[in-house]
């Protein structure tokens, strides 16, 4: 029989997540098939466990679910336990794995760029989920600093507070989003303020070489700002074929390259 693979959220119409993990398929000669399943807001664990009971071999999660994964697993990676979450599972010898691979997608989407990342400065706006899914990876990635900046700084320091020993080799510092200033190499929009259509400004004190916009496929005044500056920038697509890059090479164990990829219309 077929592999079978699935994305689960809530919503999930909008994933792409099937068409990658086919074009990887199709591209590296393996037979899969990969498909979404939409689960009630209080039936995320009754749907993975059936989707694994009927043979499933790997599935990816998105929101709102990556947090009730995490707490749903037998085994974590480093990286997993650093995020508190989890966007890729399987089953090995009875027990669930689980895996995140949001913070490698960037780490790859950033070098297919050919960005610096070692020993760089970044600056990560925002302090929820997105963020602390990718900072255990871009420290292991060779990043000396980073600061967090938060509209409710608080939470910022609770996040540094959080992860100060996984990353100790990194310095973390914290920063309010309304007093932004210094020199970066990398600014990373982590907010969901484009989701929801808010404007974040980025004032002429903060000065920063690259700008990544974690979101995808939504008008972003970050990534207006950073163009009217005349810095390189980009949107979260890449990172978005990232994360489905590493999953699939946790399940088939090959790696497709990233930069095959890239094309938003593939
Ligand atoms: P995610 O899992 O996507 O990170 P989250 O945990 O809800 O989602 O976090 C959203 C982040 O975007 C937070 O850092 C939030 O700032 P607060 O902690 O102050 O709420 C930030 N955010 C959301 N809307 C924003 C806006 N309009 N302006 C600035 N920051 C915003």
């Amino acid at each position: 029989m077929t592999k079978q693979f699935a994305v689960i959220g809530n919503p999930i119409e909008q994933s792409r997540s099937p068409e990658l993990h086919h074009a990887f398929a199709e591209k590296l000669g393996i037979t899969l098939h990969y498909s979404k399943r939409l689960a009630a807001l209080d039936g995320f664990e009754a749907s993975v466990r059936n989707f694994f009971e009927d043979g499933g071999v790997g599935m990816n999660v998105t929101v709102p679910f990556k947090e009730q994964a995490f707490a749903l697993c037998d085994v974590l990676t480093e990286r997993a336990k650093t995020a508190k979450a989890v966007n890729t599972l399987w089953m090995q010898n009875g027990a669930l794995h689980g895996d995140n691979t949001d913070g490698q997608g960037l780490v790859d989407a950033i070098r297919a760029l050919d960005w610096p990342l070692e020993k760089t400065r970044i600056l990560i706006l925002g302090a929820g989920g997105a963020t602390r899914g990718v900072i255990y990876p871009l420290v292991q990635a060779g990043v000396k600093e980073i600061t967090i900046a938060n509209r409710t700084l608080e939470r910022a320091v609770q996040l540094v507070e959080d992860l100060h020993d996984a990353v100790a080799p990194a310095q973390l510092n914290v920063m309010a989003l309304d007093q932004l200033a210094g020199d970066f190499d990398l600014v990373i929009n982590a907010t969901s303020a484009s989701l929801s259509g808010d404007a974040l400004q980025l004032p002429a004190a903060l000065r920063f070489n690259y700008a990544y916009e974690m979101a995808y496929g939504k008008a972003s005044s970050f990534l207006e700002q950073a163009e009217q500056r005349g810095v390189p920038s980009t949107d979260g697509f890449g990172m978005l074929v990232g994360q489905a890059i590493e999953a699939f090479s946790i399940w088939h164990g090959v790696k497709p390259q990233l930069k095959d990829f890239l094309s938003k219309s593939s």
